[in-house]
C-alpha cells in the first residue's frame, strides 16, 4: 500500500467499520424488484445532465427521482430518462422528498454551490450516500461539517473532481511522487478561460417555473431577487451563490496540485490580488456595472511551509498567447490553458487536460506522457457497494481541502477589494510574501495580459487582497477577525448548514 493510501486507510478505517454496520439498503421495502441501487439526482439543468448519463450507463443503478426547483427542467429531464431507461423517474422540487424515499440509496447533486454541503448533509443524515459536485462546499466550515456527517453516518461521500479517477492523472501523480521529476515543491494552477460579462447588473424576473425560495436555500433572499440577466449558470460569478472561477474551474486544478505535491493540509499564508476588470473597456462605457462580483483576474499565492501553490485566473480574452514557456508546456499556442504545472529539480510535469499529462526534461523536451480518462461515477457506485471509504477516489476530505484553497484565496481578495492600488504597490508588497514562485514575474505577466486587453491600470486599478495567516488545524485566521467571519455565512431557517459538531 502506498504511503498516501495507507494514511487515508488509517484515517478512514474507523469510519469504514461503522459504514459496514450501516450496509446499503439493497432490497428494502419500497425499492423496485430489480435489486438496482436507487438514485436521486438533484439539480439537473447543466452538469446534472452528465450525472444522468453516468447513472444511465451504469447497470447497477436506476434513476428513480429527479429533483429540481425549476419544474420545467425537471420534467424535461424525466422525459429524456424515460425514453432511455423505460422507467420514468418521479420529478420533485423539494430534495427532502427524495431523502424520505426508501427506494433511494444514493444521491448525486449538481445544484449551485451554495446548496452543496447542506444537500450532502441532509442526504447522509437520511442514510443515503452522496456524490457532491465541486466545490464541495460554498465556505470552509460547510466542508468540515460535510466530512463530519459522512463519518458520523458512515456514508460514502464522493466529490465531483473527476481527475481523481483519470488514468493519466493517477499515473502522472504516482510518477512524480516516486521522484520522476526530482524534488517538487511548487505547482502553478492555471485557469486561463474566457468568461464574458454576464450583462448589466439589474432587476430581472425569476423564471416562472422556479421556486426562488428553494433555489436560494442557505443564502439570504435577495431584493432585487435576481440581479443577473441569465438566471441559471451565471450565479457562478455572484459570490452569494458561486465562488468565481477560482472556486469553479479552480477546485479541479487546486485538487490536482495539492495531490501532486502531497499536501494534506490547508495553507498557512494566503494572498490574492486582481479584480473584475476589463468589461467597461469591452463595452466602451466607464460606468458599465456588470452583474458579477467575483474576480475575473486573480493571482492567489499559497504558502504551505516547505511547499507552495500559485493559482492564476484569467477571464478576459486569452485568444493569442505569446507566452512561449507556457505554449511549450501545454504544446499549444492557444491562450486557453487550464491545467497544473509542477516544477521539479529534474524536470517539469504538466497536467494539460483531464486526460493528458506531459513530462519535460530539463531541456524542455517531452520525455514522457500519460493518457487516459476514468470512471468517477462508477468508482462512487463501487464504493457504495463495498462500503469502504478508502475505495473512493475523491473522498469528501480531499474535496474539502481543495475547495478551501479557493475559498481562502477568495477571502483574501474580498477583504482587499476596495484596496485599489498601483502595480508598483503590489510589487512592493509581493517582495515580502513567502512563495516559491517568482512573484514579480507572475505579476508582470498578469499586467501584460490586462494591458493587452485594453485595461489601463492607472484608471481601473487592481485590488491588493489581505495577507492572511491561517491556522490549518483550528481552521481560523490568526491575523484577521473580519476574514474569520467569511469562513461561514448567515443561514436562514430551515436551510441551516450545521457546524461539524452538530451534524
Ligand atoms: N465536475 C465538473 O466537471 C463540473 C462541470 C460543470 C459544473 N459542475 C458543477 O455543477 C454544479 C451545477 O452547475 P451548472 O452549471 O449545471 O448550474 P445550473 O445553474 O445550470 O444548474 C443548476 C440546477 O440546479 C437547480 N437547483 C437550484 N437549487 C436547487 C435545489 N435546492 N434543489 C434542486 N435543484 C436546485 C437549478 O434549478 C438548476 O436547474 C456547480 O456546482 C458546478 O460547479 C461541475
Amino acid at each position: 500500500m502506498s504511503q498516501l493510501n495507507r494514511r487515508r486507510f488509517l484515517k478512514t478505517s474507523a469510519a469504514a467499520a461503522s459504514a459496514v454496520m450501516a450496509a446499503p439498503a439493497i432490497g428494502r421495502a419500497g425499492q423496485s424488484a430489480n435489486d438496482k441501487l436507487g438514485v436521486a439526482i438533484i439539480g439537473v439543468n447543466g452538469r446534472g445532465g452528465e450525472h444522468i448519463n453516468e447513472f444511465l450507463n451504469d447497470e447497477r443503478t436506476e434513476i428513480r427521482v429527479i429533483v429540481d426547483v425549476d419544474e420545467a427542467v425537471a420534467n424535461r429531464r424525466c422525459d429524456d430518462i424515460e425514453k432511455k431507461q423505460g422507467l420514468r423517474p418521479k420529478p420533485v422540487s423539494d430534495m427532502r422528498r427524495a431523502f424520505e424515499d426508501s427506494s433511494i440509496d444514493l444521491i448525486s447533486t449538481a445544484t449551485p454551490n451554495h446548496w452543496h454541503a447542506l444537500t450532502g448533509i441532509w442526504a447522509m443524515q437520511a442514510g443515503k450516500d452522496a456524490y457532491v459536485e465541486k466545490p464541495v462546499c460554498h465556505n470552509v466550515y460547510e466542508g468540515t461539517a460535510l466530512i463530519a456527517a459522512a463519518r458520523k453516518y458512515g456514508r460514502m461521500c464522493q466529490v465531483g473532481t473527476q481527475c481523481r479517477s483519470s488514468k493519466a492523472v493517477i499515473e502522472a501523480v504516482a510518477f512524480m511522487r516516486n521522484g520522476g521529476i526530482g524534488e517538487v515543491k511548487f505547482a502553478r494552477g492555471l485557469c486561463y478561460k474566457r468568461r464574458k460579462s454576464i450583462g448589466q447588473r439589474g432587476d430581472y424576473a425569476i423564471p416562472a417555473n422556479v421556486n426562488f425560495d428553494m433555489w436560494s436555500g442557505p443564502a439570504t433572499l435577495t431584493d432585487p431577487k435576481c440581479t443577473r440577466e441569465k438566471f441559471h449558470y451565471d450565479w457562478h460569478w455572484q459570490r452569494h451563490y458561486g465562488n468565481g472561477d477560482l472556486g469553479n474551474q479552480g477546485p479541479h486544478q487546486t485538487d490536482v496540485a495539492r495531490w501532486g505535491l502531497g499536501i494534506d493540509t490547508h495553507p498557512s499564508t494566503i494572498l490574492t490580488y486582481g479584480g473584475r476588470l476589463g468589461y467597461q473597456v469591452e463595452r466602451n462605457d466607464p460606468n458599465y456595472v456588470d452583474g458579477g462580483d467575483t474576480g475575473n483576474t486573480e493571482v492567489s499565492i499559497y504558502d504551505y511551509g516547505d511547499k507552495c501553490m500559485v493559482f492564476e485566473t484569467r477571464g478576459l480574452s486569452v485568444d493569442d498567447s505569446d507566452d512561449e514557456e507556457l505554449n511549450t508546456l501545454f504544446q499549444s499556442k492557444s491562450g486557453n490553458k487550464v491545467g497544473v504545472v509542477f516544477y521539479g529539480t529534474e524536470g517539469t510535469l504538466v497536467q494539460v487536460s483531464y486526460e493528458h499529462c506531459l513530462v519535460f526534461d530539463k531541456d524542455m523536451k517531452v520525455a514522457k506522457e500519460f493518457k487516459g480518462g476514468g470512471e468517477h461515477f462508477k468508482n462512487f457506485v463501487s464504493a457504495c457497494q463495498s462500503r469502504k471509504v478508502e475505495d473512493l477516489n475523491a473522498d469528501v476530505r480531499e474535496g474539502h481541502l481543495s475547495a478551501a484553497v479557493s475559498h481562502l484565496g477568495n477571502i483574501s481578495y474580498y477583504m482587499g477589494e476596495e484596496n485599489r492600488v498601483d502595480v508598483s504597490d503590489i510589487s512592493a508588497v509581493l517582495k515580502d510574501v513567502k512563495s516559491l514562485d517568482d512573484n514579480e514575474v507572475t505579476l508582470q505577466r498578469t499586467v501584460k495580459h490586462l494591458t493587452k486587453n485594453g485595461v489601463e491600470l492607472d484608471k481601473y486599478k487592481m485590488s491588493l487582497g489581505a495577507l492572511l495567516q491561517f491556522d490549518p488545524e483550528k481552521e481560523l485566521f490568526t491575523n484577521n477577525d473580519a476574514a474569520n467571519a467569511m469562513l461561514t455565512r448567515e443561514y436562514r431557517e430551515p436551510y441551516v448548514c450545521p457546524r461539524a459538531d452538530k451534524v
